[in-house]
């Protein structure tokens, strides 16, 4: 039988991260290559050593700890992400670094040797909420993503590059990255499909594929009194018009047709001021890619009749495209065979989210664990799971690793 976790152990990790760029009212914001996350990264690095792993900062700013197994091959590798959104909570991201940190340390207490090293990973702004694409660390690392293109990657909207960013918080590093023998990450579900049905553990096979796009919409500014309606090139309301486009496209298509406009800036922002510009940005999602381009395709091209028709011109920056990811049938098998073994409820579900775990999809044997997330919260300062979930999680984590990794019990 694999050692149990240890629930207090994990749950004291997870607040100590959660008081790093921890928010007044609750939540915390670590943004991708702040000084907040600098402070994350630090901490981490330093509970790794203290795990006794050896630890790797690779060109993205990936970090990686390994525990040595028997053989010398590609580890088993657990992990997510630490940076969060603006108004993130203590568990999306960090539960699967955590978790992961937690299992090296009930083998070590347990002086369990695996036949596989092990791996724990934190990747780089998997959030995008910084710098766009998501994903960012995980998708260079597997060569989904071009490095130079990504290390030259400027903020959205503001005017910060993650290669400075990486360099100035001191986790520029060089560590050549290897593909995992099989990569298992644990995550809150972020929605409210586990809670709703009142099971505990998520078998996930999948995860939707993810277009982001930028639009600027450039009209006249102009005075808000004199200039008739007729005559006048308002950016905002092309901006507006945009954002409902999408809307209908969504209500039209039906779920799993997702779409949000998370930003929507107008310039200059005045009272009586006609809206020169109009900057928003667009996220639509699917699980069938093919009726995710079409959905992209068909907004863009209304995009540019409607900017047209008000005689304003658009620019439209893809920020992300993602396509759908399948996990691998024997591992999400292997999941949920060990939920089961817990007595602990299970089903199989989609992520509607992005994950690390996508990008390593097509490369490696790869699976994710969900627990619910309390009222399906997430983005969001309130995000909560139980503790008792927190530790069911963290023991399949553990359980599924000793098995894929030859743990010597
Ligand atoms: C990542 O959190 C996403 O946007 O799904
Ligand atoms: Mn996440
Ligand atoms: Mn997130």
């Amino acid at each position: 039988m694999t050692p149990d976790i240890s629930l207090p152990r994990l749950m004291e990790s997870l607040r100590s991260l959660g008081q790093v760029g921890a928010l007044d009212g609750g939540g915390v914001c670590r943004l991708a290559l702040t000084d907040a996350d600098k402070a994350g990264r630090d901490w981490l690095v330093a509970r790794m050593e203290g795990l006794g792993l050896t630890v790797h900062i690779d060109a993205i700013g990936n970090i990686w700890g390994i525990r040595a197994g028997h053989s010398d091959t590609a580890p088993v590798m657990m992990g997510s992400h630490i940076d969060t959104v603006a108004t993130g909570g203590l568990y999306d991201g960090a539960l699967g670094v955590l978790a992961g940190l937690e299992v090296i340390a009930t083998l070590n207490a347990a002086g369990v040797e695996t036949d596989l090293p092990l791996a724990v990973a934190a990747f780089t702004n998997e959030e995008g909420a910084r710098f766009a694409p998501d994903m960012m660390g995980s998708g260079v690392h597997q060569g989904a993503l071009d490095l130079s293109e990504m290390l030259a990657t400027r903020a959205t909207g503001g005017t910060a590059v993650v290669g400075e960013e990486l360099a100035r918080i001191g986790y520029a590093g060089t560590a050549v990255p290897f593909t995992p023998a099989a990569y298992l990450e644990l995550h809150i579900e972020q929605g409210p499909v586990l809670e709703v049905e009142g099971l505990r553990i998520g078998a996930v096979t999948s995860v939707q594929g993810i277009h982001w796009t930028e639009v600027t919409v450039t009209g006249q500014t102009n005075h808000a009194g004199t200039t008739p309606m007729a005559l006048r090139r308002d950016a905002g309301q092309v901006g507006f018009a945009i954002a409902r486009a999408a809307d209908a496209i969504a209500a039209r298509l039906g779920p799993p047709q997702v779409a949000t406009v998370g930003v929507f800036e107008l310039s200059p922002g005045l009272v009586n001021v006609v809206p020169g510009t109009a900057r928003l940005t667009v996220d639509m999602r699917n699980t069938d890619g093919d009726v995710l381009d079409a959905a992209t395709e068909e907004l863009l091209a209304e995009a540019q009749a409607l900017a047209q028709a008000a005689g304003c011109t658009i620019d439209i920056r893809p920020l992300a495209r993602f396509a759908p990811v399948v996990f691998d049938a024997g591992l999400v098998d292997k999941v949920a065979r060990a939920a089961e073994a817990r007595q602990l409820p299970t089903r199989r579900m989609p992520s509607g989210a992005g994950h690390d775990a996508q990008m390593f999809a097509p490369n490696c044997p790869t699976a994710m664990i969900f627990i619910p997330s309390a009222g399906g919260l997430s983005h969001n300062i309130n995000e909560h799971s139980d503790e008792d979930d927190i530790g069911a999680g963290a023991q399949v984590l553990c359980d599924v690793v000793c098995d894929l990794a030859g743990a010597q019990i």
